[in-house]
């Protein structure tokens, strides 16, 4: 085995303390997404949209990694082959660990101009009248793909999919595509498929392998016997 695909979503973060989406009580239970992660939400109130992200920047700005987080960028420098993290975490938990991710839904710590597609590191308080620093329009938004957007690098994602061994997705429900999607481009493939997750999420049935239980404990497990001398 020598090409390894991860895919992680919410729950790879839920014990640094940040929120889940889905779980009870979580974001989309005191937030509705129509408010605040679409591109009408932000044309509409812009300052609301602002408000939420400022928020999750501030918790993402003093949130740590968890041994999860480690144990994945210990794989990455430590595998013999290639692995691809692949996140749709906005948070910068990975990179702090010491991993290189593709953010595909984006990231807390970057802005957007949407008048130019100029890209800064965002501050840590973002609003509607802020001017973009290359063109000055007044059309700055968060790093963040919203629903009805397209994810970001899908080229290189599905590419590495398309050539890997094994495909792991830790922490996901598997509710949002094109991210849903991975699994199925991976079996068609021919890479063995493993879900680590908390519980059985909504696409389970699609992997081969599946290990449960918090992402703090399973992850380095799973890291440990990947990166053990085989016989
Ligand atoms: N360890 C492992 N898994 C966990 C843990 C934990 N400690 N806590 C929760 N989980 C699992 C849950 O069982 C669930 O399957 O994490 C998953 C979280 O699911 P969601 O809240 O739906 O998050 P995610 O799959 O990342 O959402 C995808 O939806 O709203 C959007 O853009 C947002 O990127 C996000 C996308």
């Amino acid at each position: 085995m020598e090409r390894i695909v991860i895919l992680s979503g919410a729950g790879l973060s839920a014990e640094s303390g940040l929120d889940t989406f889905r779980d009870a009580g979580k974001l989309w239970a005191q937030y509705r997404i129509e408010d605040v992660a679409t591109p009408e939400a932000f044309a509409r109130d812009p300052a609301l949209v602002h408000r939420f992200y400022n928020m999750r920047r501030a918790q993402a700005a003093s949130a740590r990694p968890n041994p999860a987080h480690r144990a994945l960028a210990r794989l990455q420098a430590d595998w013999p082959g290639e692995v691809t993290l692949v996140t749709q975490n906005v948070d910068g938990l990975l990179e702090a660990a010491g991993a290189s991710p593709i953010h595909m839904h984006g990231a807390l710590s970057r802005a957007i101009c949407a008048a130019c597609s100029y890209r800064w590191d965002a501050p840590a308080e973002m609003s509607p009248d802020d001017p973009c620093p290359a063109c000055t329009a007044p059309a700055t938004r968060p790093d963040i793909v919203w629903f009805g957007e397209m994810p970001h690098e899908m080229e290189r994602i599905l590419s590495a999919i398309h050539s890997c061994d094994l495909f792991a997705a830790i922490g996901t429900s598997g509710q949002v595509y094109p991210a849903a999607g991975f699994v199925e481009e991976a079996r068609r493939s021919g890479a063995e498929t493993a879900e680590l997750n908390l519980t059985n999420s909504d696409m389970s049935r699609a992997f081969d392998a599946h290990i449960t239980g918090p992402a703090s404990n399973i992850v380095p497990a799973w890291v440990e016997a990947l990166l053990q001398p085989k016989r």
